[in-house]
């Protein structure tokens, strides 16, 4: 069967890698000269919008997740909401056409993600979502109008984890003739997995920076230096297109680096924003730098003291790492982080921010729950499942 891929933004590079993975380990199988009945190969043709086109965004991704060349790159980079969408579509469309696949793959909830998914459909292609059924109930939120809609276009429905299949039955999205809906576990989950070893013996981050305590006289031993560093992402543009929130949310970011820096990787929209505002970082205090590889990002996540973030991903990681999560949003979609008592909500307010740290940080963790994001095989079972449907 021959599937379209769609990315085109940083975490989409990291979901599309796993299951290529898969893809790759499917074919190997499939073609194994002792299987009696062989199956059809997988053909994947790779589409990069360009959504994400900084290196550090981007070309970093695809070397460290070794991501061959996208087969088409639809160059449409940044703009408003509309425009890149509708820039996305009209690209898409002609080359879905010359390629005639069987299915369109989509990740997550990007406008990268909307656009694959509503060419397809237009086009009577059915598009399999990975990552379906997320909803943070707030619709202010663009990420929720892409998962909405593109939920609603997808024949095939592949949830990460027992909320996601829950919040499509509420909606009526249902496994049945018209739909697969099918719990499959967290693409995201089999990559650190898998890439978490590597960044251990890779990553020199926290050297590079100078995250850890001085040297004792009695510590020699490089190997058992402490790291203490807070780490913060920010990039929703909730926080960062809003200078009361930005303010307030870099003001407890201040607060905290008194005691360590907070490790800041800068989106470009952040960076821009902090610009238009015009507001100062203490760098003493908040070490801000470009943003940072996967393997760079795994490493600095592990070793926090506390992350705080209005991240998706990074929520999941600091719950797969064993860190304490502080969110700086109102809501989230992955509410298990929250339920486990890993991961608290605290918006933007700096009181509410500083304190949710200081509770936080070098309490026990509460165990972690048994495969709330599956067991590390979403992606073989994503390629699975199409190859039965398909084959
Ligand atoms: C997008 C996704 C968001 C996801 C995030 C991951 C949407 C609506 N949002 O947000 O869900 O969590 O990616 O990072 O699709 N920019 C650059 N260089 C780049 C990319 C962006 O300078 O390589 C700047 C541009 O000024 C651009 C701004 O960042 O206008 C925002 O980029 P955009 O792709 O529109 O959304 P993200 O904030 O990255």
């Amino acid at each position: 069967m021959k599937v379209i891929t769609v990315v085109g933004a940083r975490p989409q590079f990291v979901k599309a890698a796993a299951v290529r993975r898969a893809i790759e380990a499917y074919n190997k199988h499939a073609s194994h000269p002792r299987r009696r009945r062989s199956k059809k190969a997988f053909q994947e043709v790779l589409v990069h919008t360009g959504q994400h086109y900084d290196y550090a965004m981007d070309g970093v991704f695809f070397e460290e997740l070794q991501l061959p060349k996208p087969d088409y790159h639809l160059g449409v980079g940044s703009g408003s909401h509309a425009k890149q969408t509708a820039l996305m579509l009209e690209r898409i469309e002609t080359l879905l056409q010359k390629e005639k696949p069987d299915a369109v793959l989509v990740y997550g909830d990007t406008n990268s993600t909307l656009a694959g998914a509503l060419t397809a459909a237009k086009l009577n292609i059915p598009v399999a979502h990975v990552e379906a059924g997320l909803r943070s109930f707030n619709r202010v939120m663009p990420e929720e109008t892409n998962r909405l809609l593109t939920d609603h276009l997808s024949t095939f429905l592949f949830c990460p984890t027992q909320q996601s299949v829950q919040n499509l039955t509420k909606e009526g999205i249902k496994n049945g003739k018209e739909k697969v809906v099918k719990r499959v576990g967290d693409v995201m989950y089999d990559s650190i997995l898998h890439y978490s070893t590597l960044a251990d013996k890779k990553s020199t981050i926290l050297n590079d920076l100078g995250l850890f305590l001085p040297h004792r006289s009695f510590t020699p031993n490089a190997e058992r230096r402490t790291p203490n560093y807070y780490l913060a992402t920010l990039h929703r543009a909730e926080n960062t297109d809003d200078p009361k929130r930005l303010r307030s949310i870099l003001a407890a970011l201040d607060e905290i680096g008194k005691e360590s820096p907070v490790v800041l990787p800068l989106h470009p929209r952040t960076k821009k924003m902090i610009t238009t505002y015009g507001l100062q970082l203490r760098e003493e205090r908040i070490r801000w730098i470009d943003p940072v590889s996967y393997l760079d990002m795994i490493t600095l996540s592990k070793h926090a003291r506390v992350i705080l973030t209005d991240s998706g991903g990074v929520q999941k990681e600091a719950y797969w790492l064993r860190v304490p999560c502080v969110t700086l949003r109102e809501e989230t979609e992955w509410v298990e982080t929250v339920e486990s008592g890993c991961n608290v909500l605290v918006g933007a307010d700096r009181k509410k921010i500083v304190e949710a740290v200081h509770s936080r940080e070098g309490k026990k963790l509460p165990k972690k729950g048994v495969k709330l994001f599956g067991d590390g095989k979403a992606s073989e079972r994503i390629v699975q499942t199409l190859s039965d449907l398909f084959d």
